[in-house]
């Protein structure tokens, strides 16, 4: 057995411990008040805190089809050095991940690059149109966990209804895009002051929470796992609460960009602000941010969009909407719960590793730092400031909104199955 011992590490962010892992096995070994200074490989981690590998529900990965703007290696060396262990990439690609041989192409290519257990998300409609539902049977016995036609809202009810009743006879979730595309038809910004100053179309809060409340009663009605992708307004976060006080089967994820950032980003007109949903205002950050504290919205996910810059560096209504999340968001959920004083490090493994893992059922990831448990972990230094560039990102774009943001936390090691994939000191 080759061993790696993480000596001088706190879990959680609290009291220091050593850790020996067993490579061969990619289990944790032993967890001892002693360093172990015999392992095969010794690392000093400085007091550094040591979370559970994270997990990403939504995430683009553009291939097959857009392997300009990023690939599944891309991606996953952009998903190790955000500390991330496992992600789902959504179905929007070219062709649409409608078929099992496409989902199964997806997850032997990440499992050959091997930085990353990159899931595939199965399209709700076959190619993402909105009419046909695909085989969501035969998918899931391929392993997909979770269907989505996001990008796009299932708008149809009745397609919807029927989405619903296959999801739930073969228990896998379903992750909507809410979007009543009808209210946002050439909708480029959130329709408030800003897009009214601005002279941008206007895309209401109406036009997602239509979608929520629909879902949460047909969800209520017809059973089944629902996950309703990047909320964003004040209005699904009541929404999201009716529901759960109702006993309704419904879970939440938030982007960390419609946590941080609000619509007065869009005052120079810079594309890298647009994204789907757009982003809002104070008061619909600031409830999905307490919506998060209390649990009624679940987990962050990145929403990491990747886009060329011949379709960001453009005028504001050509932009396409998307922004990169995989390398940032740990920087900024500590920026805004942990180094803010409003949470701690357990919430922070809560929302970006176990909920996640519990909502999709993954049995290795997001698991406590044990022995026995798999050694997936990421090292984080909380104090070591870095300034975002999206010119020096591992993703194969460069669209990221936080340009010259500094932050605090930097990802310093990511472990897959024991194995390091991710070591800023080499990157
Ligand atoms: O901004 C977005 N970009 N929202 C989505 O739902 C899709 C995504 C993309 O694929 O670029
Ligand atoms: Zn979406």
């Amino acid at each position: 057995m080759t061993t790696l011992a993480l000596n001088n590490v706190r879990p959680y962010g609290e009291d220091v411990t050593n850790i020996l892992i067993d490579v061969t096995d990619g289990v944790i070994d032993a967890v001892g008040e002693n360093p172990f200074d015999d392992a095969d490989e010794v690392v000093d981690c400085g007091g550094n805190v040591l979370l559970p590998g994270l997990v990403d529900m939504h995430v683009h990965l553009r291939e097959p089809g857009r392997e300009d703007t990023e690939t599944i290696a891309t991606g996953s060396d952009a998903a190790a050095k955000g500390g991330f262990t496992a992600v789902f990439t959504m179905a929007n690609t070219s062709p649409v991940i409608d078929q099992p041989f496409l989902a199964e192409a997806v997850w032997t290519k990440g499992q050959e690059y091997g930085k990353c257990d990159v899931y595939p998300v199965g399209s709700i409609s076959q190619g993402l149109k909105g009419e046909q539902l695909t085989e969501i049977g035969l998918m899931s016995r391929s392993g997909v966990r979770m269907f989505s036609d996001d990008g796009k809202c299932v708008n149809d009810p009745q397609l919807m209804r029927r989405a619903i009743e296959y999801a739930k006879a073969h228990d896998v979730v379903l992750a909507q895009h809410a979007e009543d595309h009808r209210m946002t038809e050439g909708s480029v910004a959130h329709e408030g002051e800003q897009a009214a100053r601005l002279g941008l179309r206007g895309w209401p809060r109406l036009a997602e929470e239509s979608i929520v409340a629909r879902d949460a009663i047909m969800t209520r009605d017809y059973g089944g796992r629902y996950h309703l992708c990047h909320a964003s307004t004040e209005g699904t976060v009541e929404l999201l609460r009716f529901a759960k006080n109702q006993g309704i089967d419904v879970t939440a994820e938030v982007t960390p960009h419609h946590l941080m950032l609000t619509d007065e980003k869009l005052a120079t007109y810079d594309g890298l602000f647009r994204v789907n949903p757009p982003l809002r205002e104070a008061r619909d950050a600031e409830a999905l941010k307490q919506a998060l504290l209390d649990g009624n919205v679940d987990v962050v996910a990145t929403d990491h969009a990747p886009h060329g810059s011949e379709d960001k560096c453009v005028e504001f209504e050509h932009a396409k909407p998307g922004m990169l999340g995989l390398e940032t968001s740990l920087a900024v959920v500590h920026r805004i719960f942990v180094e803010s004083g409003e949470a701690d490090w357990r919430f922070v493994a809560k929302v970006m590793s176990e909920r996640p893992a519990e909502i999709l059922r993954l049995e290795d990831q997001g698991r406590p730092i044990n022995v026995g448990e798999p050694a997936n972990l990421v090292l984080v230094d909380p104090q070591s400031p870095w300034t975002a560039h999206g010119d020096e990102m591992a993703s194969k774009a460069s669209n990221t909104p936080y340009e010259d943001i500094e932050f605090s936390a930097r990802v310093v090691g990511t472990w897959l199955r024991g194995t390091q994939t991710y070591d800023a000191k080499k990157a």
